[in-house]
């Protein structure tokens, strides 16, 4: 009765212990084994952890080889409920598909099959895939049903990661791709697709990521997997990578949350991300240096890096412009003697990779500091620099954010070298950064009692110079993960506007530049500003403020390392807070670890 409730294939010898076989018209033998053809399909609304407490069948027990699963769906078309839940069935029931992305063509598409007497269940865009294969199939077929899975794909139009298989060829798993990210991976006698190396590195380690306009068509048959890649009608051969990940990474060890554990590892990743990539670090500044115009561009967290290296990179004369890379085709100037540069942990973000395609279209030099080996942003960047920050769970960024930023204070560094400058002193401080981030660490008990008198809902971040990075990446890990509203801005503009708000119900985290910083007194007399309207403080500095009302010390530094030695006091502070209000930290409400849509 249990397998039953399943799809896919499974041994004879297996399937005999399960006895009650015969006459049953789901089954047939296939390849000398008999053949479970029914599909079991289970949609919950809920985060993917609590799904085994759901009335969701016993996962544990599942026989069989073929599952599609797509899980913590990011809604484009259609709300979140059941109904939207991938997969997406045809009307008979025999296609079911997953997809990650947006069918920018799919009114039209389902206009015309709904015209041809379809029934849709879902409001979803992604539904139309099985519809449209299900009405391109000619006759009953593996080949006819391959043929027509191609033909559906080259009517889509828009992104698309998709999986695909149908219950009357269960040897069969089908993936298609097209701007948003699929990768094969390959496993001993098992294959896999994920938008992610992470969705089934505890499986194998071997990975072949796709292009776009790749089909996979993944069989399995009597000696084993027979895996077949097809770009435009044409066979191709695609690189098979190996990630030398620990999976280890991917357990919380002792941590209550992936946050916390990430921002605990900072010492050890920066000590990598020190070492890492040099020969790329080198070449990426010789492009700087030959570039007329340089952009750093990125989203989230990465685009605060960005605004980083327009710090650093000013301190040596050269200009190089941050820029929100959804921003970049509205206001990017663009020829040959430009050089753009995309920040991305993942290396999928769709806004960073349109951005970048739309540069190298222009005639442009890409570059990509990338975390994730094998990503877009790697095969599409004409040089790429990887930050060796390792796997991060947790979709709040911490340890890529410090090791971005180690990445560009070492690309600062080779670049000022070719200006024939002397960078000893920061090539010194590189060793150090390590044990300065850990005296950081040090104060988390101090900054876990210091969250238990944050009682306001607002809060507003402020800096001066190179740290105005700290006061948005501040205000960002803030918001994202305690859902209460923070702002981050210089210190400057809190007059011109953001003060009128500032009594007892707004709290304000100042980060205090190092004392040798030409802005460090203008923060103090900021921070009096604040007081004299009863606005509480909290102090994220290298010397005891005393009007403050917290103080949270921390090492003195040379001002250009400062950003990434302050970085894990404000990271545990939004944790902290977020703990004590009970959110799912984790996995924070409506964000997701690489955003693939536009
Ligand atoms: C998402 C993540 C952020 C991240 C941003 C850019 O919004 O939740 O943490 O900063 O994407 O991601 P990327 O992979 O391009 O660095």
């Amino acid at each position: 009765e249990s397998f039953k409730k399943y799809i896919g294939f499974t041994s004879k010898s297996k399937l005999e212990k399960l006895n009650k076989i015969e006459g049953n018209e789901n089954l047939k033998y296939f390849n000398g084994n008999i053949v479970w053809t029914k599909f079991k399909i289970e949609k919950v609304e809920s985060d993917v952890e609590y799904v085994y407490d759901l009335e969701v069948e016993d996962f544990q027990n599942f026989i069989g080889n073929l599952i599609i699963n797509h899980n913590s769906r990011w809604a484009t078309h259609g709300r979140v409920c059941k109904e939207n839940a991938h997969p997406h069935t045809d009307c008979k029931d025999e296609i079911a598909v997953v997809h990650n992305g947006i069918i920018s063509n799919y009114r039209e598409l389902k206009d015309e099959l709904i015209k041809k007497g379809h029934k849709f269940k879902s409001e979803t865009d992604s539904e139309i895939i099985a519809h449209l294969i299900e009405d391109l199939i000619e006759d009953n077929s593996e080949e006819g049903y391959i043929k027509a899975v191609k033909e559906a794909i080259k009517r889509l139009e828009g992104s698309y990661a998709v999986a695909i298989i149908n219950k009357r060829f269960p040897n069969i798993l089908i993936g298609a791709k097209n701007e948003s990210p699929l990768i094969v991976g390959i496993g001993e006698d098992e294959a896999f697709l994920g938008s992610d190396i992470t969705a089934f590195l505890e499986y194998t380690n071997k990975a072949i990521p796709l292009y776009d306009g790749d089909i996979v068509i993944i069989k399995k048959g009597e000696n084993g997997l027979d895996i077949k890649i097809e770009n435009n009608g044409k066979d191709v051969k695609r690189e098979v990578i190996e990630i030398n990940w620990d999976i280890n990474q991917a357990e919380k060890k002792g941590y209550p949350h992936f946050m916390l554990k990430e921002i605990m590892e900072q010492p050890e990743i920066l000590k990598i991300s020190s070492k890492i990539s040099s020969e790329e670090i080198k070449k990426l500044a010789k492009l700087i240096k030959d570039s007329e115009k340089v952009y750093f561009i990125g989203m989230g967290t990465s685009y605060h890096a960005c605004i980083y290296a327009e710090y650093l990179f000013s301190k040596l004369g050269k200009l190089v412009i941050a820029c929100d890379a959804s921003e970049f085709l509205n206001k990017g100037v663009v020829d040959e003697k430009t050089l753009v540069i995309a920040l991305t942990q993942s290396g999928e973000t769709y806004d960073t990779l349109k951005a970048m395609r739309y540069a190298k279209e222009r005639g442009a030099k890409v570059g990509a500091i990338v975390n994730i080996l094998g990503s877009t942003a790697t095969r599409e960047a004409d040089i790429t620099v990887l930050m060796g920050a390792g796997l991060e769970i947790a979709v709040c960024a911490t340890k890529t954010f410090t090791s971005q930023l180690m990445i560009i204070y070492r690309l600062f560094i080779e670049f000022g070298k070719l200006l024939n400058k002397d960078m000893a002193v920061y090539e010194r401080a590189i060793e150090k950064i390590p044990k300065y981030v850990k005296e950081v660490l040090n104060k988390k008990d101090y900054i876990e009692r210091v969250t238990k008198d944050l009682k306001v809902n607002n809060y507003i971040f402020i800096s001066r110079g190179i740290n105005i990075v700290s006061a948005l990446e501040g205000a960002l890990k803030f918001k994202e993960i305690t859902y209460l509203h923070a702002e981050g801005m210089s210190a400057g503009m809190l007059k011109h506007g953001t003060i009128s708000l500032i009594d007892e119900r707004m709290d304000t985290i100042a980060i205090v530049p190092p004392k040798n910083s030409r802005v460090f007194n203008s923060i103090i007399s900021n921070i009096e500003e604040v007081k004299a309207r009863n606005g509480k403080v909290i102090a994220i500095t290298p010397v005891e403020i005393e009007t403050a009302d917290y103080n949270i010390i921390t090492p003195n530094v040379i001002e250009e390392i400062s950003p990434i030695i302050y970085a894990p006091a404000y990271q545990l502070l939004a944790y902290y807070k977020a703990v004590q209000l009970n959110r799912d930290v984790d996995k924070p409400r409506g964000l997701a670890k690489s955003v693939t849509v536009e």
